[in-house]
């Protein structure tokens, strides 16, 4: 039996969900009864300690058709381009920026098309992220994954995905995200279809349905939740109706599957005879979840100048010092730009965070060319960076009567405490803008003593 993708979703951010896909499998008033409905057997699935304080608890019980004890050993498996080595190059203090990697031509699958740009920290401090571009032109066939270093936050950015996890079916567009908790098992497939086996897709993916392409963060540190609000009150920002977490639907398959684990840093292998998405009920408050940005209650200044980008925040994973993130999620919307007397793009800034931007679809205010779609750039701490020669004599000279408004664009920042580093593959891409500098080498000096405005 397959999954079946018409199920729905439960609405709401880390609730205690409840689901079963044939009734009566959930016990009542129990976990762990001696023996559970329909021949499953019960499993917990911890995302935190045992003992972390109630309101950030994580845990589901899910019931299953074999527990996820049962595989083969597992057997280190290469990967030439997903890793967590940080430490390959010398982090940069240099602005740097990417153009899109290209879509794959031969089949490859969302795992074989994962390639690390950069990132910090590791699966062993338990701390930082890794930053990661998905190709795809093929679901993944026979073979399962799960990630033990960190909760992956997938940012889609051309072509559909269907989440196939242990607890049920997330599917995916782009300007739609996706978490997938740290263990939880799934199967990425291309649901407008694969690349035939010679490679169809081309290098533009033009008329390839089935080609796929985004962002991944994968996330070392706490669990992601939303930001406290503090005086904007109980609303606004992504609001936690918004999030989805899919029903149960499970798979009842046998046969001769692979099981790939990230663990430590490196991909491990095993055998295993049946599709571990078999999970027929589950219950509780770790789950995968998606979340539509285009619902993102932007809100912003109507008086002066600009709040800090803080005010874009989707999710954030706190560190153990208060106010400073392992990593802040954060978009930049569609919205109006009504402030006066103001430079109403992003203004020139340096910041003791490091940040990693992507663009999904549109333009970016603060950058006119050069930063397109599917593409990537990387401000490290203090470097200092902001809107292009040519936007900020635009925007130095607009009539500010009017409103303005952005519309069809959505970029996104994965912000760090800790430094951003390059892999060594990132710096050598050929994707890589070697002229990127050169966007503010032609702002000019205004200075004028004896001018007052
Ligand atoms: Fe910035």
């Amino acid at each position: 039996m397959a999954i079946d993708v018409s199920k729905g979703y439960q609405s709401g951010f880390g609730n205690e969900f409840a689901s079963e896909a044939i009734a009566g499998t959930l016990p009542v008033g129990q976990n762990s009864p001696q023996r559970v409905a329909h021949g499953l057997y019960a499993e917990q699935l911890s995302g935190t300690a045992f003992t972390a304080p109630r309101h950030s608890n994580r845990r589901s019980w899910l019931y299953r058709i074999r527990p996820a004890a049962v595989h083969e050993p597992f057997q280190p498996l290469a990967h030439a381009t997903f890793h967590n080595r940080f430490d390959e190059a010398p982090a940069t203090p240099n602005q740097l920026r990417w153009d899109p990697l290209p879509l794959p031509t031969q089949p490859t699958d969302f795992i074989d098309g994962l390639v690390t740009l950069a990132g910090n920290g590791g699966p062993a401090e338990q701390g930082g992220i890794g930053i990661h571009v998905y190709t795809a032109n093929r679901s993944m066939q026979g073979r399962f994954f799960y990630d033990a270093d960190g909760e992956l936050l997938i940012v889609p950015q051309q072509g559909r995905l269907r989440l196939a996890t242990e607890l049920g079916v997330i599917e995916l567009e782009p300007q739609e995200i996706a978490v997938i908790p740290r263990g939880v098992r799934f199967r990425v497939d291309l649901p407008d279809g694969d690349a035939d086996a010679h490679g169809s897709a081309s290098a533009t993916g033009a008329g390839s349905a089935g080609v796929a392409r985004g962002y991944v963060c994968e996330n070392f540190g706490a669990l992601l939740r939303l930001p406290d609000l503090g005086p904007i009150g109980s609303n606004c920002l992504a609001n936690a109706r918004d999030f989805l977490t899919p029903e149960a639907a499970y798979e009842d398959i046998e046969g001769a599957f692979e099981l790939v684990a990230k663990f430590q840093g490196g991909l491990w292998s095993a055998k295993i005879g049946h599709s571990p998405l078999d999970v027929v009920g589950w219950h509780g408050n770790y789950a995968p979840y998606k979340y539509d940005l285009r619902r993102f209650n932007t809100i912003g200044s109507i008086s002066v100048d600009h709040p800090d980008p803080s005010i874009f925040t989707v999710l954030t994973s706190p560190s153990d010092t208060v106010g400073t993130a392992n990593i802040d999620f954060a978009i930049f919307p569609p919205r109006w730009l009504v402030a006066q007397h103001t430079f109403r793009p992003p203004w020139f800034h340096r910041n003791v965070a490091s940040e990693f931007m992507g663009l999904i679809t549109g333009v970016y205010d603060a950058k006119a060319e050069g930063f397109v779609p599917g593409g990537a750039s990387l401000h490290n701490c203090m470097s200092g960076h902001g809107p292009d020669a040519a936007t900020f004599e635009k925007a130095s000279n607009a009539d500010l009567s009017r409103p303005d408004v952005i519309g069809g664009t959505m970029a996104f920042m994965f912000e760090t405490r800790k430094v951003i580093r390059p892999t060594q593959q990132a710096l050598d891409a050929p994707q890589l803008q070697k002229n990127y500098h050169e966007c503010w080498q032609g702002i000019a000096k205004h200075f004028d003593a004896g001018c007052k405005a």
